[in-house]
């Protein structure tokens, strides 16, 4: 007896279960009892989200219609009696008025392609799992999760509650990376940052927290003195305004340490200083962490798509904006530059940042590196996929899920998006 599973999406069963979880939004679904073949074949929905087809053990299923065996069908096949074919579908009937025309002399339909579910499906180019998705979260010292008023959704969320069950849910639907944006208290921040360094700071708290709930869990952290400095900048300013490369690049190496100690799978950079990825190797390597990788942020430009991002850490530049070290978003070349000293500097990652209005980065970068390549769907592109939807100008979940698969179409690996969860939840078949 033939018996063959299908397995579309595992049940909730949470845990490691979960990253099997990888039914493509656009997959079939059969509907329960839906017969293949006609041979006897049929498909059963035994949960929620596991299908089944089984091969029914006598074959006999079909032939039943007829009242006749295997052999006296054969046999009147043979006599050349065999079954009649079902009818030809009649042509369907156009709307009156539609002209009559000859059919235009074409080699290529490529329509013919896109003519039902299950074409569209063998040729689809891209998918999307919630394994390609990392997390970000918010995190702060209290004990309740308060919402983003710019970022509808998303939570600062309490390290040592909020932020667990996050994570729990998101594993749940196979998102299993996150990465960590702490929310620092003002009087902890200072013009060089040095709370950035501090080992039992909220981010070394909550990755060693989260280490020993979550041993498997990947855990990215961001490497800049933002959400750390009183300036608001991604370094230490000096008296006339000017954020220096070096002296921030011997912070960040420390922050990068501090955060790889305790238990930091990849650290990402987000600084754009010049030089600090090989800086920060050198670093992690003198203190024994050859293992913890880089994720650079290659291609980060100064945009106004951070906006909520910085609501929602209270992370806004004192004064003047980020355009002597982000990258000016009218730039394209300039790109490739970045890559060519992060991939040389040792990076294992890449990113580009923001993400959908930078697709033809995304392509920049997938095309001239070997390295996986990641893009963030950032803050503001959340958001107004989220605005527009909760004014109903679009469909929320279908323009979410288009934006996810045409980064994955530009040439992304992974992508950071504060979608994750939500994203993972619809790919796993759950109803809204
Ligand atoms: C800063 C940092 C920013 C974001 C991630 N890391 C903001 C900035 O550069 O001002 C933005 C992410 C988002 O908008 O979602 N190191």
């Amino acid at each position: 007896m033939a018996f063959m599973s299908i397995s579309v999406a595992p049940s909730n069963a949470g845990g490691a279960s979960g990253l099997h979880c990888v039914r493509n939004y656009t997959g079939l679904r059969p509907s329960t009892g839906l017969r293949l073949f006609n041979a006897g074949i049929s498909i059963k929905r035994s949960s929620r989200s596991l299908v089944v087809i089984r091969a029914s053990d006598t074959g006999e299923v079909s032939l039943k219609k007829t009242g006749l065996s295997i052999e006296e069908c054969e046999a009147a096949v043979v006599a050349g009696n065999g079954p009649e074919a079902p009818p030809a579908t009649p042509k369907a009937a156009a709307p009156a008025g539609t002209p009559l025309v000859q059919s235009l002399p074409l080699k290529r339909r490529p329509r013919r392609n896109r003519k039902s579910p299950a074409l569209r499906a063998s040729f689809q180019e891209t998918y999307l799992t919630p394994a390609n998705l990392v997390y970000p979260l918010f995190i702060h010292e209290g004990e309740e999760d308060t919402p983003i008023g710019a970022m509808p959704g998303c939570y600062r969320l309490g390290w040592r509650h909020g932020l667990l069950e996050e994570v729990s849910k998101a594993r749940d639907f196979g998102v299993n990376s996150i990465v960590l944006f702490p929310k620092v208290p003002d009087a902890l921040k200072s013009p060089i940052g040095d709370e950035a360094y501090n080992e039992n700071g909220l981010v070394p708290r909550a990755i060693r927290l989260l280490k020993h709930k979550y041993p498997d869990l990947v855990i990215y952290t961001d490497v800049a003195l933002d959400p750390y400095s009183s300036d608001g900048h991604d370094g230490i300013v000096r008296e006339d305004g000017v954020i220096m490369n070096d002296e921030t690049v011997h912070q960040l190496c420390k922050q990068a340490v501090a955060q790889a100690r305790a238990g930091a799978d990849v650290v990402s950079p987000s600084d754009m200083m010049d030089g600090r990825v090989r800086a920060i190797r050198a670093a992690l390597d003198a203190e024994r962490f050859e293992d913890v990788s880089i994720m650079s942020y290659t291609a980060k430009y100064a945009s106004g798509f951070y906006g909520p991002f910085r609501e929602a850490l209270d992370s806004n530049p004192r004064f003047g904006d980020k355009k002597t070290y982000q990258m000016n978003p009218a730039n394209y070349r300039e790109a490739l530059i970045e890559t060519q000293a992060d991939e040389a500097e040792g990076a294992d990652i890449l990113l580009v940042k923001p993400g959908l209005p930078y697709l033809d980065v995304v392509r920049l970068l997938r095309d001239n590196s070997s390295l996986p390549i990641a893009a963030y769907q950032v803050s503001g592109e959340y958001s107004m996929i989220k605005a527009a939807g909760v004014l109903k100008m679009i469909d929320e979940e279908k323009v979410m899920m288009e934006s996810l698969m045409c980064l994955r179409r530009a040439g992304a690996d992974m992508i950071l998006t504060y979608f994750a969860l939500q994203a993972a939840r619809c790919l796993c078949g759950e109803k809204r």
